[in-house]
């Protein structure tokens, strides 16, 4: 859909809109030459109130600083999760709560298997990484990225909703991390420049997207030859509660919410262009890396 200005004007957050000051213009373009149109993949201007592609004739706007690339009228998406968007917004709310995180692992993983840190920790080891560009896809407010990044790093995160991306970029002011960087973004239409990533995250997402293999080529299409996929998802495991086929059965008809098998999973990933899957088990939870096919992994 065509993104004019009004478009722009008729949207109440776009009153949140930072114009970049002058004198941070360059470091603002450098922030943003990683960004490429979704549609046409092509090369976006910085202007001063937002992205524009010259092919595609659409402006992206930026609302506090972070760049909407998702099209105005979402409503009529095929995917369900993307047209109720507002309740992800709503949960958004109390996803970094003390509690959240430690009951869906609890659910999900069964009683005290794992928690938040051991999950940080072992994503963290799985994409481990001397390179500086990691993306965070479907990133909530960056749960994972935020806590994995280091100082030298920087995490582009991509998820369709608005009240996850403005919790995490308030939660990375808060904790004075200047290395984040949100968008608000589909992951199967990724707004990244090809072969940017040296390494890349999905938390606790890929369960959600209605074609797996579609999502991780488009994960891969970002990533540099060689470089890690840490992933969390859910999976029919021996414990915690997708152990019950009609549980899963209801979480699929009600929430659109696929459990994979770890076989299935293996046969995603080469699909879309990863080798060397090395899954770690939680009950119905799984943490997996592999990684992106390229010269060096051919055959691996
Ligand atoms: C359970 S949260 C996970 C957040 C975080 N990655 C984590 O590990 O805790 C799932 C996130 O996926 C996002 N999401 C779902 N479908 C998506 C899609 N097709 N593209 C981008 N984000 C999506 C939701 O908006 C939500 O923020
Ligand atoms: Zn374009």
């Amino acid at each position: 859909m065509r993104r004019t200005p009004e478009t722009v004007r008729d949207n109440p957050l776009a009153a949140l809109t930072a114009a970049p000051a002058a004198a941070d213009f360059a470091a603002t373009a450098e922030r943003f030459s990683l960004y490429a149109c979704p549609s046409c993949k092509g090369d976006l201007a910085l202007l001063e109130d937002g992205l524009r592609c010259q092919v595609c004739q659409i402006t992206y706007p930026l609302l506090d600083g972070i760049p909407d690339f998702m099209p105005a009228d979402i409503h009529r998406d095929p995917n369900q999760i993307v047209r109720n968007v507002a309740r992800v917004d709503r949960l958004a709310r109390v996803y970094e709560s003390r509690w959240w995180y430690p009951l869906v692992l609890s659910v999900y993983a069964g009683w005290r298997k794992t928690l938040l840190p051991e999950m940080v920790r072992v994503v963290g080891e799985m994409i481990h990484t001397d390179g500086r560009l990691i993306l965070d896809a479907a990133c909530g407010p960056g749960t994972l990225g935020r806590r994995i990044l280091a100082p030298d790093q920087a995490l582009y995160g991509a998820d369709i909703s608005w009240g996850m991306l403005r919790a995490g970029q308030d939660y990375a002011r808060r904790d004075g991390l200047s290395g984040i960087h949100f968008a608000r973004a589909k992951v199967e239409m990724l707004p990244f420049r090809p072969l940017s990533f040296d390494a890349a995250i999905c938390g606790g997402a890929l369960h959600l997207f209605p074609d797996t293999v579609a999502a991780l080529q488009e994960i891969g299409r970002t990533m540099k030859p060689g470089a890690p996929l840490a992933v969390t998802t859910f999976v029919s495991g021996r414990s915690g509660i997708l152990r019950f086929r009609r549980i899963r059965e209801y979480m699929r008809a009600t929430q659109g919410l696929h459990v994979f098998a770890l076989a299935e999973l293996e046969d995603c990933l080469m699909q879309a262009g990863f080798v060397g899957f090395a899954p770690r088990l939680y009950g119905s939870w799984v943490v997996f890396r592999a990684i992106r096919c390229g010269a060096s992994t051919r055959g691996a």
